[in-house]
């Protein structure tokens, strides 16, 4: 089973998984490889890919408008199926791809200089003296919690070995719609109050991100309801937010060229095959 689909740069992915039958009887859950459930989900709906997705990689080309050119070595420590690859993408030849799961490294390898993707566990990411203009981190499930749980060594690394940007999916403002409880165990957790506001919130988790890594500031964020994406510089500017709505995205969104299940409804202005 395949989806290939075009980014607004005109940048290819084709996404194939080598076991139709995975895809045909997956049950959601978390062991789901992220080919898979993205074959699947695409499967089910065009909505996935309309909506959420195509959120995402606005957020992300939104990032890189405000940095393209100002970098050549990149490191994409969850590569997945390449497309903030294909997005932060300057120099073939210094755009580096890490995943663990064989179907991502697959579809990476097709649609990347193979020698530059790796098969690791990000967690504990071999770096050695390697360090990279911008390392980047798609996380699935980054929340502020797992900043200083889970994800700390791995986001030490990956600020230890960036030179100029640092850029993270941060999903903590999904938590926030819960209200005033979820503002407040934030609050708890930074050891401050702040506006209960999605700007408010911001801004303390900014100074918040100062005390952990202390060389580092965040710019910029990038956000919609259900995920936020953060930058951080080794340079001192004033935090830019920007809140994307579905109509902002419309227009960059990507565009699916494989023909897709009949049974699906489809948008009016769909423009892939049928
Ligand atoms: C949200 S996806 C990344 C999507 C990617 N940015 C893209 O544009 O397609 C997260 C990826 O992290 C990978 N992953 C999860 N845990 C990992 C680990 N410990 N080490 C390396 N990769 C991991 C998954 O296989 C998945 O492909």
């Amino acid at each position: 089973m395949e989806c290939i689909f075009q980014l607004r740069d005109g940048k290819q992915i084709r996404v194939r998984t080598r076991d139709t039958d995975d895809v045909e009887n997956l049950e959601w859950g978390s062991a789901v490889p992220y080919v898979q459930e993205f074959l699947a989900k695409n499967r089910k709906s065009t909505s996935f890919f309309y909506g959420e997705f195509s959120m995402r990689l606005y957020c992300f080309f939104q990032l890189q408008g405000e940095i393209a050119g100002t970098y050549e070595s990149f490191m994409d420590m969850l590569g997945g199926l390449g497309c903030t690859g294909k997005i932060f993408e300057e120099d073939p030849a210094q755009t580096f791809l890490n995943d663990l799961d064989d179907s991502c490294l697959d579809i990476l390898r097709a649609n990347f200089i193979p020698e530059c993707v790796v098969k690791h566990d990000a967690c504990h990411f071999p770096w050695e003296d390697q360090s990279y203009d911008l390392v980047l981190s798609d996380f699935n499930n980054l929340t502020l919690p797992r900043a200083v749980g889970e994800y700390q060594d791995f986001l030490t690394g990956m600020f230890d070995h960036a030179d100029k940007y640092v850029i993270i999916t941060e999903c903590s403002i999904f938590h926030l719609k819960y209200g005033e409880r979820s503002y407040e165990n934030y609050e708890r957790l930074m050891g401050v109050s702040f506006p209960h506001t999605h700007e408010g919130f911001f801004i303390a988790v900014r100074d918040w991100y100062r005390t952990l890594y202390p060389d580092w500031w965040l710019t910029n964020i990038e956000y919609f309801s259900a995920s936020a994406y953060f930058m951080f510089r080794k340079e001192d500017r004033p935090l830019r937010t920007r809140y994307n709505s579905r109509d902002d995205m419309e227009a960059n969104r990507p565009i699916r060229l494989d023909p897709v299940p009949s049974e699906l409804t489809f948008p009016d202005d769909y423009i892939g095959q049928s």
